[in-house]
């Protein structure tokens, strides 16, 4: 399947310059969405991992669906203050503005192989600081997996991990 044509690019959103990557249109086409998460678990049962772990809040529609998939658990990344339970936070810088990101203090449990799944890696920003969360939290990164990665911003080689990215798109 073509996934890159099921992508809606936006230009001068939000900001002009931008060439903003609409996945709302590959969401809509249920064999898309299907095939598409279906990729995502090929890559992700070689890692057995014990839970995925997303960002707010796209990384909810790759992340949910794959863990439901693979019958593991889901832990969420939100955004500072929408957590109700204890938590620990990291900042972040995004390709346009700055923010936190928290995590439940026991999402993770020490010594746990988890996966990362979000639908963009453009400069790496809000996945190195879910990296981080779920570092301090014990967990082991064993890999990680994205719809689309934004290869001209060099995310990926920013990213103080070894562990095997996955990317379904690339531009
Ligand atoms: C977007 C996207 C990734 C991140 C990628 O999320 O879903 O999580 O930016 O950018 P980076 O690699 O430069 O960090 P955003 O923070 O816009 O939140 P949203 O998913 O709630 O729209």
């Amino acid at each position: 399947m073509d996934f890159k044509e099921k992508i809606r690019v936006i230009l001068d959103y939000p900001q002009e310059g931008v060439r903003f990557k609409d996945i709302t249109t590959l969401l809509a086409d249920g064999p898309a969405y299907r095939a598409a998460i279906d990729r995502m678990v090929k890559f992700a049962q070689e890692k057995k991992p014990d839970i995925i772990v997303g960002p707010e809040a796209r990384g909810f529609v790759v992340g949910c669906p794959l863990a439901v998939q693979m019958g593991v658990g889901f832990a969420p990344v939100r955004k500072k203050g929408k957590l109700p339970y204890e938590t620990i936070q990291a900042e972040y810088s995004l390709e346009y503005g700055k923010d936190a990101l928290a995590m439940h203090k026991d999402a993770i449990k020490p010594g746990q192989r988890v996966l990362i799944a979000d639908d963009l890696l453009a400069t790496g920003g809000t996945i190195q600081t879910t990296i981080d969360l779920v570092q301090k939290l014990g967990g082991e990164i064993v890999g990680l997996a994205f719809l689309i990665e934004l290869t001209y911003l060099n995310g990926r080689e920013k990213l103080g991990t070894d562990s095997d990215i996955f990317t379904l798109i690339q531009y």
